[in-house]
């Protein structure tokens, strides 16, 4: 157990090992081809092993795990790209790597994202016995032409078989993938096609709008007229029909885009959108996490580098790819620009244990700032009035000490990942 003393309250008090559920999130970022929609991190070609990404996966995921000093992982998620174009065994080797530095709880859930195509249907079976215990196809539609358009390479057969022997692995623990509001598609075919797929799905539903994101090839698309979507009227009444044709089977809505019968939901995906901790491991992940092992006490979002060849490098040189932290200063200083400022929740998000008001609520020099009407701090939280956000390069050295002198530790670890950036 690595024991400090609490920074905080400045008493012997011991921070232990982190007990709450921790989910960990691990990226593959490779895909065999570009889907016209898509602008996920995600890269064609590679030059890189298999070999080397699972070592750096490893690398990785054991630093976030010493860093985050958690002793209990509830869920992973095995995403991307696509994650089941990796070899079985790298999974299974991140997995043990994981299990030596936290006890992945028994009923942890395991996610592999599937793409449904033979390939990916033949190694299930493996993935199953590598430690998945949960998959989440990704079908998008059952429509062949549209499959075609959306530049898929799986057919809708391809599809049916990927579901049937996923639900043979894992029953009650399959999710499909949909997307609406894809071009040329009516209200009446989306009907019938969720009709369709309520005849073969298992017990969880994932459907998205289709968002045109720039840079596809989908959007150079609909910019030049040769393709159109949806429009906004018709996607929301497809998003109506779709839940009440899901309530009529008995499926449960839980979030925006999921639907799950029997209680399948996701425990992962509720975990992130409650706002727990997770770690991200791979290129381009996300992570959000207190550092205990630096004798932090706030919580910092994490983003890993995008490239795969840099992020290996980096994990190679430093044991981790970690290109963006996003911390309490950068928090304060951007927060501060805008005119609503940092609410409490906002704050909350990356300092669970120290409020607005207990940084600043007792500062002389805060409260001369509130006085003479340039900072207000209130049940809204914390922000310039007027005149004060003109002077806020003035305002911000004296938020910025009191918020150092909270968060500092008082001793400083030679070895901390700090010096290490
Ligand atoms: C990151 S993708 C990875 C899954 C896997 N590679 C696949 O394609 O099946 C996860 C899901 O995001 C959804 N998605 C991706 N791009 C989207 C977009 N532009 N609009 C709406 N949903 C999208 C798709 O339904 C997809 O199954
Ligand atoms: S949708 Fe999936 S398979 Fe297609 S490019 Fe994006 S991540 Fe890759």
């Amino acid at each position: 157990m690595n024991a400090k003393s609490c920074i905080i309250c400045d008493t012997n008090t011991i921070l232990q090992k982190q007990h709450m559920s921790f989910c960990s999130l691990l990226q593959w970022p490779y895909c065999l081809r570009r889907c016209s929609y898509c602008n996920f991190n995600k890269y064609i070609s590679r030059s890189s092993s298999d070999n080397i990404m699972t070592e750096c996966l490893q690398k990785e995921a054991q630093t976030l795990l010493q860093l985050s000093q958690v002793s209990c992982i509830t869920s992973v998620f095995l995403g991307g790209g696509t994650p089941s174009l990796a070899h079985p065994s790298t999974f299974a080797a991140v997995l043990e790597s994981i299990s030596q530095h936290a006890h992945i709880h028994h009923n942890a859930e395991v996610t592999l994202e599937v793409n449904p195509t033979p390939l990916g249907r033949s190694k299930l079976e493996d993935f199953y016995h590598a430690g998945v215990n949960r998959f989440s196809v990704g079908v998008q539609t059952l429509n062949d032409d549209d499959l075609v358009v959306l530049l898929r390479d799986h057919s809708s057969h391809d599809a049916l078989r990927t579901i049937e022997e996923a639900s043979r692995l894992c029953p009650g623990r399959v999710s499909v993938d949909l997307m609406f509001g894809r071009p040329g598609q009516t209200v009446r075919s989306w009907d019938t096609e969720l009709r369709e797929v309520l005849q073969i799905c298992d017990d969880h539903l994932s459907l998205y709008q289709l968002t045109v994101e720039r840079g596809t090839q989908l959007f150079k698309q609909v910019q030049r007229g040769e393709v159109t979507v949806p429009e906004e009227e018709v996607t929301a009444e497809m998003y109506q029909r779709a839940r009440a044709v899901l309530h009529q089977h008995n499926f449960q809505q839980y979030e925006v885009s999921n639907f799950a019968r029997h209680n399948a939901v996701s425990h992962h995906n509720l975990s992130y959108w409650k706002g727990r901790q997770y770690i991200g491991v791979g290129p381009g992940a996300h992570g959000r996490f207190v550092p205990l092992g630096e004798g932090g006490v706030c919580r910092e979002a994490r983003t890993q580098t995008l490239e795969p060849e840099v992020w290996m490098c980096e994990v190679q040189k430093m044991g981790h790819g970690t290109r963006r932290r996003i911390q309490i200063e950068e928090v304060l200083v951007m927060g501060m620009r805008m005119t609503k400022g940092i609410t409490h929740k906002h704050w909350q998000r990356f300092s669970p244990h120290v409020n607005l008001h207990h940084i600043f609520g007792s500062s002389p020099d805060v409260q001369d700032l509130q006085q003479s009407g340039k900072l207000i701090l209130d049940e809204r939280g914390l922000r310039c009035s007027y005149e004060g956000l003109a002077l806020l390069d003035s305002i911000l050295p004296t938020l910025l000490l009191e918020t150092e002198r909270i968060y500092t530790p008082k001793q400083k670890d030679n070895n901390s990942f700090y010096n290490a950036r």
